[in-house]
């Protein structure tokens, strides 16, 4: 099911950055097809032939409820979920401008790569904190975080580029420190259902570990990255205060937009409904795919991924491990890569101001693709 697979033709803006020849392991989706229900879902609504504007349907905010109960055994409220017609992108800006309009909004960094630029873009005051780093990975640094008092803490959880999973108390103090000044953490969780079997702790769903400061979580999650759907964008949004849904839904009104759109609805349900066993042998085939790169990369893996398909790497020990000259500017090394050995990473500096000196490997795909390219990257005869 996760072998042999050919995206060429498809558009996909990750092999096009990539350019031809190069084994692409930039951005982030999978070179791996989707649960073949969401594809007939597709085709079948296809052949209806009419595609007029679509009412929400309540039954995919208990798919939502369902979800949580089977895969983190968390109980929400239906009424909680809001079922959103853009991608996660899109609802972190849409929740900025809901939330608290003009606060101070405080992120860690290294980052995705989103939530300075969604600021920036938003005209909104921020500070982005160096995550603290110990023997086990990230720490979050909560006492930076709560100076100047935040309107809005945002948070990748599992942390993106890393592959982290953050401790349930982490995401608990986080919550209550937005609690305490009236704010809003709004935990980005678009990685939490890729979280792998051998992590050795579950995935801390923020309404749910948040305690009495849940009011004042948006637990954030999409099939996007976890089904392989981004090309159509949606996500859905775990949110216990009902005046922020209120709020949350004129602003979107405000920009055309409500929930429940026709092809996200059906791509959503498609997955949530039928998708979990293909996601369960995605789940082993990403367990087998990072324990190779691992292997084949050692030293240069700053942190074990506990969850996702994303690898954070220290690009000096990598131009080690890829033989070349000692003093390679960090600057220079995904370049080097990609024109001496064919193989596309994400550079550090798209990952916010402590992503500095760091590469980002992607290794969702079939493992012979990703085999080849660790061949490249270290230049071994075999694997
Ligand atoms: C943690 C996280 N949040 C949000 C996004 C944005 O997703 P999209 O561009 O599909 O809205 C990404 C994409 O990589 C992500 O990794």
């Amino acid at each position: 099911m996760f072998e042999a697979f050919d995206r060429s033709g498809t558009g996909s803006s990750k092999w096009a950055r990539a350019g031809a020849g190069r084994i692409a392991l930039g951005l982030a989706d999978m070179d791996l097809p989707g649960p073949p229900a969401i594809g007939a879902a597709l085709a079948a609504r296809a052949r209806h032939g009419a595609f007029g504007y679509t009412v929400c349907d309540p039954g995919g905010r208990r798919l939502v409820a369902d979800w949580y109960r089977r895969r983190h055994a968390v109980e929400i409220d239906p009424d909680w979920v809001m079922l959103l017609p853009f991608g996660p992108r899109t609802a972190v800006r849409l929740l900025l401008e809901a939330a608290a309009p003009g606060s101070p909004v405080v992120f860690g960094s290294p980052e995705w790569g989103g939530f300075g630029q969604l600021c920036r873009a938003a005209g909104l005051p921020h500070r982005e904190v160096p995550f603290v780093r110990d023997a086990e990975g990230y720490r979050l640094p909560l006492a930076e975080f709560a100076w100047p008092r935040p309107g809005v803490v945002l948070v990748s959880s599992p942390h993106n580029p890393s592959g982290q999973l953050w401790r349930h108390s982490e995401i608990r103090a986080l919550a209550e420190l937005a609690a305490e000044s009236g704010g809003l953490l709004v935990s980005d969780e678009v990685h939490g259902d890729l979280t792998h079997p051998d992590a050795g702790t579950r995935h801390p769903v923020a309404v749910a570990v948040a305690g009495a400061a849940a009011r004042h979580t948006v637990t954030l999650n999409s099939v996007g990255k976890t089904f392989n759907t981004s090309g159509i964008p949606s996500c859905f949004a775990l949110v216990p205060d009902e005046g922020l849904r209120e709020r949350l839904t004129a602003v979107m009104a405000g920009h055309g937009l409500w929930e429940g759109g026709l092809l996200e609805q059906l791509v959503q349900q498609a997955a949530l409904a039928e998708g979990e066993a293909w996601l369960d042998g995605l789940l082993d085939h990403l367990t087998a795919a990072r324990e190779l790169a691992v292997a084949a990369l050692g030293g240069a893996v700053s942190v074990r991924p506990q969850a996702s398909y994303l690898m954070w790497l220290d690009g000096a020990a990598l131009g080690r491990a890829a033989g070349l000259e000692a003093g390679v500017p960090p600057e220079r090394l995904r370049e080097r890569l990609l024109t001496e050995r064919d193989v596309e990473l994400s550079d550090g500096s798209e990952f916010g101001r402590a992503g500095h000196g760091g590469l980002r490997m992607n290794y969702a795909l079939p493992l012979n693709r990703l085999r080849l390219a660790l061949t490249r990257l270290t230049c071994a005869e075999r694997l």
